[in-house]
């Protein structure tokens, strides 16, 4: 069933989709979802993605609407949401938390169920990766995690489809992330483990990943093929690496830290000798936004082997295959 029909979409101005396996659903966390799952996800990223390219209109989500929840900034994940719902024949409605009644005390479940009577999906972007849940146990429409403190799982989602461009393949991959066990860590551990990769996370003492976190995936990766494992020494864990990602030392909501987490970082740096112990046609890749200098060195992030606009691109892509999945 979750095979794609090639003959379905062939010579045809409009995707169909099999979404009685997706509609209704969440996403919150990568590993809600099955290996095949995401590979259709990936699939059909791809074919939107194609289409998008060619000028093919694709308008999934005719009449539909999504409602955008920021209460903390964006640029890719905003403008690829409200585009993509355009682009799929809907509309984005753009929710600042400062300005909705969410920010001045009314209840999660009270907001939940009156924009489930007027919206067909909400995306959030919050803090508490607990009021995310809360909200998409009382919403009656899909809820999609637009990043947490603790995931960020539609950037792992167009990082799995930006891998599967360049490299042609998944499963067997060395992934290195080098730096703090954050949101990007942990969703990039359960997506990785979910698609058999080998993912290597190195970070200093005190800014390890969540364990609760690492032992899930490493079950995940266990039942799918893949490796998941935690180190501190940068470099080492880099050699051979295909892939080597990073995000930033001070993550939204941490800026009173930076100054200490600069210091506690030093040495967790993608840069040009990093670069050369991974694997020759090593990918380098960043979910952005990047700080020149701390967490990646100018040369890497500009560098030929550097994907990171691309990858920036495949969020809007990898968004619409799963608001046209669940919507
Ligand atoms: N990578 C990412 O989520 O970027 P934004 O914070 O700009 O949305
Ligand atoms: N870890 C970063 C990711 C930004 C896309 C943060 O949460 O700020």
């Amino acid at each position: 069933m979750l095979a794609l029909d090639k003959e379905h979409f062939q010579g045809r101005k409009m995707l169909t989709l099999d979404k009685e396996h997706f509609q209704g659903r969440d996403f919150l966390s990568l590993s809600d979802y099955s290996q095949d799952e995401i590979k259709y996800m990936l699939q059909v990223a791809s074919q939107l993605k194609t289409q998008q390219k060619a000028g093919i209109p694709h308008p999934l989500l005719q009449g539909k609407s999504l409602g955008m929840i920021f209460t903390k900034s964006s640029t890719r994940t905003r403008v690829s949401f409200e585009v993509g719902m355009y682009q799929l024949g809907g509309q984005g409605l753009f929710l600042s938390g400062r300005d909705i009644q969410l920010g001045r005390g009314e209840t999660i479940a009270d907001t939940a169920r009156v924009l489930s009577r007027m919206l067909d999906g909400i995306m959030i972007r919050t803090f508490s990766h607990q009021e995310v849940q809360a909200l998409a146990e009382y919403a009656t429409i899909p809820v999609i995690n637009g990043l947490t403190d603790l995931l960020h799982p539609t950037q792992v989602l167009a990082d799995l489809l930006t891998i599967q461009e360049h490299v042609g393949r998944l499963a067997g991959l060395k992934l290195v992330y080098i730096g703090d066990g954050n949101n990007m860590a942990h969703s990039l551990m359960f997506g990785g483990a979910k698609m058999g990769l080998h993912v290597v996370i190195a970070s200093p003492a005190g800014y390890k990943p969540n364990p609760e976190i690492v032992a899930m995936a490493q079950a995940d990766a266990k039942a799918n093929g893949g490796f998941v494992e935690v180190v501190t020494d940068p470099l080492a864990a880099a050699k051979g690496a295909d892939v080597l990602y990073t995000d930033v030392w001070a993550s939204m909501g941490q800026e009173d830290e930076a100054e200490i987490r600069k210091r506690a970082f030093a040495g967790y740096q993608i840069n040009r000798e990093m670069l050369q112990v991974a694997a020759s046609r090593a990918i380098v890749m960043h979910c952005l936004p990047a700080h020149r200098g701390e967490e990646i060195s100018e040369e890497v992030l500009e560098g030929e082997q550097s994907v990171v606009f691309e990858e920036a691109e495949n969020r809007l892509h990898a968004q619409k295959a799963i608001m046209a999945l669940v919507m």
